[in-house]
């Protein structure tokens, strides 16, 4: 009886302790700009981002890589990209890379704490053997693409498929938007779920990625906007808002909503010639400047104590391992460069962070060399910035707007000092006026540089060619 009673005790201990996990709901907005929300812009048409966002906390000073693969190693890792070798460009289709083995990444951490895990959308932290694929790493199971720029209906990239539903090529979503196609997955994964495990959803949609698509019912949402490339764009974002809302009901439905953790960040700066919009904001995706790094970003839901405010401290995209272990009441790995920071969203203290590199990439390849490190208030670039420099206002008045690239400094030994608290949009270069500070951060730039390793950027594996598989993106040739 006594037996029986403990292990019946235990039982509903153990059902009650996991029931109480919140679900944590992981949402990516690729290359959304800074300026491309409604809580920043009126020309933008985001109700459902907006009200998660002023119900919950703005993060401010929420910073990322320039680029797809980096920002997402950083998320998923918690380690910074300059120590993973991911730190140059983004990982190419047919590159025999991948986010290093060595590392768990969140879902492996969470499903420890007893979550189902799923991944809907983008993955890009390559795929080139099977080890590397997300389920393969942590996640029960997995829908969308490997790779980057593919077509929003046709579900190709450089011609050739790249659509997966767990590990089979996708064929049966020919012509349809993925918010579409990926809105209803997820809902399937809500509907199926079973209540008694805490839930973990990733969900790094397509949009706002170029190419610009989007079907006519979200364009036409914006007939004051003139630039065809803007009003396309505009309505990108729509739709992935509306899918977010979508997503949003259908945890309502299940009666999950009420214990869900929502967290959405972009993973870089808008693409200005896409017609992404960081203002007020200096550069864009592929730079240094805040415009490419310091990105919209917030958490709404269970477990935030203070809510309805903007969070100013300082969250790098190395945060969020540790963080979201936290939130989900479990011990962060204590290996990695990300610092738990769920205390201090939640209850709006300061911030555990108060440094971090932009980027160390600097005399590898000289001339794309880059690297910026960010101390208190004053952030130093070293070299090359990378494109896109400049302010840039939407581009929504006229059908001729279009982006001109700046032309760029291209000197490695450049030093630039700004103090982006006083001057968040990066006009005053203090380098000449402030010797001290640049030789501190200098000196500590240098000091991260020693735990550099190179960039892992090779040669295409001619192994990679889809043609041997079907005509799709497929594992299984580098043999790591
Ligand atoms: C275009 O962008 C500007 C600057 O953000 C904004 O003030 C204006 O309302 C926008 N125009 C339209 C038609 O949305
Ligand atoms: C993991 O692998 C990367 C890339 O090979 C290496 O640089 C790093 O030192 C390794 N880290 C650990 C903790 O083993
Ligand atoms: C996708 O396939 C279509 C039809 O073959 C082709 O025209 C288009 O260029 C492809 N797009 C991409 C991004 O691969
Ligand atoms: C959201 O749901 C509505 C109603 O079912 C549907 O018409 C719309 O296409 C959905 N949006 C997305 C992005 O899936």
């Amino acid at each position: 009886m006594a037996t029986t009673a403990t292990i019946l005790l235990l039982v509903s201990f153990i059902g009650g302790a996991l029931s109480q996990r919140p679900n944590i709901v992981f949402i990516v907005a690729d290359d959304l700009g800074w300026n491309d929300v409604g809580f920043r812009n009126n020309e933008m048409l985001t109700p459902n981002m907006d009200k998660m966002a002023r119900d919950g906390v703005i993060l401010d000073r929420h910073y990322v890589q320039p680029l797809c693969s980096p920002s997402r190693s950083a998320f998923m890792s918690g380690v910074f990209p300059f120590k993973s070798g991911l730190q140059h460009d983004v990982i190419q289709a047919r590159q025999s890379v991948c986010l290093p083995l060595n590392y768990t990444i969140i879902p492996q951490e969470l499903k420890k704490l007893g979550y189902a895990t799923h991944m809907v959308g983008k993955w890009h932290l390559g795929f080139c053997e099977w080890e590397c694929t997300p389920t393969f790493r942590g996640f029960d199971t997995f829908f969308g693409y490997y790779n980057s720029m593919e077509d929003y209906y046709l579900h190709n990239m450089s011609g050739f498929l790249d659509f997966r539903n767990n590990k089979e090529a996708e064929w049966d979503y020919q012509g349809q938007y993925s918010a579409w196609v990926f809105t209803q997955k997820i809902v399937d994964v809500i509907n199926t779920h079973d209540k008694n495990q805490p839930l973990f959803l990733y969900l790094p949609f397509q949009n706002v990625h170029f190419p610009t698509e989007v079907p006519k019912v979200y364009e036409d949402r914006f007939p004051n906007v003139v630039n065809s490339g803007r009003r396309i764009y505009d309505g990108m974002v729509n739709a992935l808002d509306e899918a977010i809302g979508n997503v949003t009901d259908a945890l309502k439905e299940r009666g999950l909503y009420d214990n869900t953790l929502f967290l959405l960040t972009a993973d870089n700066g808008g693409e200005i010639f896409s017609h992404g919009n960081n203002w007020p904001l200096r550069g864009g995706k592929h730079s240094l400047w805040e415009g490419g790094t310091r990105v919209t970003a917030f958490m709404s839901g269970a477990g935030l104590q203070k809510t309805g405010y903007t969070y100013d401290g300082m969250i790098h995209a190395v945060d969020w391992l540790p963080t979201l272990v936290s939130a989900a009441g479990g011990t962060p790995v204590t290996d990695r460069d990300g610092v738990d920071q769920w205390d201090s969203i939640r209850n709006g203290l300061p911030s555990k962070r108060t440094e971090f590199i932009y980027n160390l990439d600097y005399l590898v390849i000289p001339k794309e060399g880059q690297a910026g490190i960010r101390m208190g208030d004053y952030k130093l670039l070293m070299g090359y910035p990378g494109s896109q420099d400049g302010w840039h206002r939407p581009m929504n008045k006229t059908e001729d707007d279009i982006y001109e690239e700046t032309i760029y400094d291209l000197n490695p030994d450049k030093l630039q000092l700004f103090d982006v608290m006083a001057d968040p949009t990066e006009r005053n270069d203090l380098s000449e006026d402030l010797p001290d500070v640049v030789a501190k951060l200098k000196t500590r730039l240098l000091e991260y540089k020693s735990q550099m390793v190179p960039p892992n950027y090779p040669d295409t594996n001619p192994n990679s060619d889809p043609t041997k598989y079907g005509n799709a993106w497929t594992p299984g040739w580098c043999k790591l």
